[in-house]
């Protein structure tokens, strides 16, 4: 099979990794792909939100299988055109993908499928809001309608905080732009987060796995949110009893939903969920993999990885069954110091191949590019070392001597990734 994988970061380093072992593959591509990509696939210079260059590619190329990392192409109806040109892809239509795009549309999914989720509102007019706030009191939380880069979600911890927030982002001001037009305001849910996988066909979900990521920059969980400082896969709060309630009460029913309101899901559904006393409430859907989560996820798959999506793209997940690695994987993200601020780019990061050689261990590239035989930095997200081991605290040590490796004096990381875990395992013995 020809594949072209679309996007630049950590989790497609990891699904073209991953992609590369099989043995159905031909030729790999990824536009546009990175320095770590460029070991194990052709790199095209075609940015991941040019849609009609990469339905070009893939036409002239004759690509058998379109795979789409980020949401931003998704959105913009990349896979509704690759099919319009006869070209197979992994990954929602731009209808099903306002799952993610919009999350009054995914309150209201969620209603109609009976889905466990926060109260809500969702409201147009600021005073509206303003009442529902002093209906319900605090904490609550507020949070733009459409995709704000992750920023869009105000945790209030009273009513006060609750009221400036709809007055930023729905007054003169429009810190959000359009995505402020319209916000929803919601319950505050207690627990513990994880993050849960499921392969879609259009009809079937197949469970992947769960993982835990680390939103906070700093260690102890401070500081402000990032797209993720690492993560690690299966994690604790995930039991399988736990795993199979989500199947049942988050995914399957969102599936038959999506379908039944003509708008089917297919490719990678990504539930976010808030874990309490044993019971899962779902905290928000993403139509792609998770970024560090993917690159845990992709260390664990034992089986064909290639097989599986082309299966969900063509709608016969039944077909499939997966295996997976016994191991626990960890995940811990190198950024460039600053980040999630302002960031200084092209500074050199030296001794990759020595992280690469510590047994069990491999550093996905998620913001790099090469300059000769250099390595240099040109995101905030810089790197995604991952490791693994038989348990959460061995993966834990074959990550860090990883991280350790690594010589990059502009980088910063996480010290504590997989600590709820680790304290857990430490408590038992
Ligand atoms: P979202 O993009 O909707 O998942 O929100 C980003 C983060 O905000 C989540 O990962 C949670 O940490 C937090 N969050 C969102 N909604 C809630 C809620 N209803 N209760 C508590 N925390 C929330
Ligand atoms: N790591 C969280 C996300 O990809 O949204």
């Amino acid at each position: 099979m020809k594949v072209l994988v679309v996007g630049s970061g950590g989790r497609e380093h990891a699904l073209c990794w991953a992609i590369a072992k099989s043995t159905k593959l031909g030729k790999l591509y990824c536009a546009p792909g990175n320095a770590g990509i460029a070991d194990v696939a052709e790199c095209i210079d075609i940015g991941g939100e040019d849609v009609d260059a990469l339905v070009g590619f893939a036409k002239d190329n004759a690509i058998d299988l379109v795979v789409v990392g980020p949401e931003a192409p998704l959105v913009l109806g990349l896979v509704d055109k690759l099919e319009a040109a006869g070209i197979r892809a992994f990954g929602p239509s731009a209808a099903a993908s306002v799952l993610e795009g919009s999350k009054g549309f995914m309150k209201d999914m969620c209603a109609k499928a009976g889905v466990p989720t926060a109260a809500y509102g969702r409201f147009t007019d600021p005073e509206k809001a303003k009442q529902f706030i002093q209906d319900h009191g605090a904490p609550i939380v507020v949070k733009t309608d459409g995709l704000a880069a992750g920023k869009g979600v105000i945790i209030c911890q009273n009513v006060e905080a609750a009221m400036t927030a709809v007055d930023d982002i729905m007054g003169d001001k429009k810190v959000f732009g359009i995505a402020g037009n319209e916000i929803v305001i919601e319950e505050f849910l207690q627990g513990e987060e994880c993050s849960f996988f499921a392969l879609v066909d259009g009809e079937r979900a197949l469970p992947l796995a769960a993982a835990q990521d680390h939103k906070a920059a700093f260690d102890g969980d401070k500081g402000p949110n990032t797209g993720g400082m690492g993560a690690y896969s299966p994690t604790p709060i995930a039991t399988p009893e736990i795993c199979d309630k989500i199947m049942e009460t988050a995914i399957t029913p969102l599936i038959k939903t999506m379908a039944a309101e003509g708008c089917p899901y297919k490719g990678v559904l990504f539930c976010g969920l808030m874990v309490r006393d044993g019971v899962p409430t779902v905290l928000e859907y993403n139509i792609r993999f998770g970024d560090p989560e993917c690159q845990v996820l992709m260390m664990r798959w034992k089986s064909d990885v290639l097989e599986a999506l082309d299966a969900a793209a063509q709608g016969r997940l039944d077909d499939i069954t997966l295996d997976w690695h016994d191991e626990t994987a960890m995940v811990v993200v190198m950024a460039a110091q600053g980040y999630p601020g302002a960031y200084e780019k092209g500074t050199e990061i030296k001794n990759i191949d020595a992280a690469n050689s510590v047994e069990k261990a491999y550093v996905f590239h998620a913001g790099t590019k090469a300059d000769g035989d250099r390595v240099l930095a040109t995101g905030g997200r810089v790197l995604g070392v991952t490791g693994r081991g038989a348990s959460v605290i061995e993966a834990q040590t074959t990550t860090y001597k990883a991280v350790d490796a690594i010589d990059w004096p502009n980088g910063f990381c996480r010290r504590d990734i997989g600590w709820r875990a680790v304290e857990r395992e430490r408590t038992k013995v």
